[in-house]
Parts: structure tokens; C-alpha cells; sequence
């Protein structure tokens, strides 16, 4: 891994989500490999996915509003979900990232979307479970990332809208949508192909 990325990373985000991007990076590996995604992809996604969650947030809310992320409402109104589609502009325009898909594994790693791609599925997957992580039924999350990319992305959402629900908190649409094509992809694949 690039000297330099590490050395800014840290600076930006501190120690604590430093670490924690470290191990990101060590489970999207194993990940990677289990599944037959693109190690390199899979590792520059990690190691950048949280790259503008900036441990001073008046810099992440002020580049927000440069960057007119704050345009969508729902980004004001859940700030949490701020770092995402930030951090795919500065992969992009700090880190020189070029590559779409690793863009959009940055930019949906919270969310999700609709169809989302392999790498996608991975990036969320591998911050959801990485070993420092004590969610609610996070075990079950963790065997199926194994298994099955879907279904393991498929309970880690509901598991975040669970929390969400009972928090009071927004919830993005893309969530939603993201759930509906797994399930499509699980249970309906040959319905939607006839
Ligand atoms: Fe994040
Ligand atoms: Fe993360």
C-alpha cells in the first residue's frame, strides 16, 4: 500500500478509523479471494472507503457544501451519510482513483443501491464485519460473507434498518432499493428471467 495514501489517511481521519480501515482492508482480501473479485480493486476500495470521514467535522460538513453533496436532503438530515458520496469525489480527485466501480463502492459502502456490483457488495460487507464490529446478529452476517454475497448483504441491511427504525434515524431510499434487488437476486432470479 502507497506510503503517501496511508500518511494522508491518517492525518485526515486519526488513528482510531485508521485502524479500522486497515482491517477493512484485511477482510476485503479474504474476501476477494473466496469470491474471484479483483484483489487490487477490492483492496483500494477498502483502503479508501472512509477516506473523508474526517475526524474534524466542520471540514467534512464544509466540503460537503463545497462539493453540493448537501444538496440532497437527506444528507443534512442524516450526516452520518455524508462520508460516502464524499469520499468517491476525493478518491477520485485527491487519490486519483479513475476506476467506476471503485468509485461507487466508496460512494454506496453506507446505503447500497440498486444492483449493486460484486465490489460493491465486498466494500459493504467487509466494513460491516470487520473483526472490531459487535453489531446485533453480526455472526450470522459474518458466515454467510463467506457463502453468499447476497444473502450476507441482504442481513446486514436489515440489521441496519432495525437499528435505524428503532433510533428514529432517515433512512436513504437506496437502502430500500438495494434490498429489493437482493431479495430479487435471491428468491426471484428465475421469475425475472422468463
Ligand atoms: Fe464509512
Ligand atoms: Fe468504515
Amino acid at each position: 500500500m502507497n506510503k503517501e495514501i496511508l500518511d494522508n489517511l491518517l492525518k485526515d481521519i486519526g488513528e482510531n478509523r485508521f485502524n479500522h480501515t486497515l482491517r477493512v482492508v484485511k477482510e476485503s482480501k479474504k474476501l476477494a479471494k473466496i469470491h474471484n473479485i479483483d484483489m487490487d480493486k477490492a483492496i483500494t476500495s477498502a483502503l479508501l472507503h472512509d477516506c473523508a470521514k474526517f475526524e474534524d467535522k466542520n471540514k467534512l460538513l464544509n466540503m460537503a457544501y463545497d462539493f453540493d453533496i448537501m444538496r440532497n436532503n437527506i444528507m443534512k438530515l442524516n450526516n452520518h451519510l455524508i462520508h460516502a458520496p464524499l469520499g468517491a469525489i476525493l478518491a477520485e480527485y485527491k487519490y486519483n482513483v479513475l476506476d467506476k466501480d471503485i468509485l461507487n463502492a466508496i460512494k454506496y459502502h453506507t446505503t447500497g443501491r440498486r444492483n449493486m456490483s460484486q465490489l460493491e457488495k465486498l466494500t459493504y460487507i467487509a466494513d460491516y464485519i470487520e473483526p472490531a464490529r459487535k453489531f446485533n446478529g453480526i455472526e450470522k452476517v459474518r458466515q454467510l460473507a463467506y457463502l453468499d454475497l447476497d444473502k450476507s448483504t441482504l442481513l446486514a441491511m436489515d440489521e441496519s434498518l432495525i437499528f435505524l427504525i428503532n433510533n428514529d434515524r432517515i433512512i436513504s431510499k437506496d437502502t430500500f432499493e438495494a434490498r429489493e434487488q437482493l431479495i430479487i437476486n435471491i428468491y426471484f432470479k428465475e421469475e425475472m428471467n422468463e
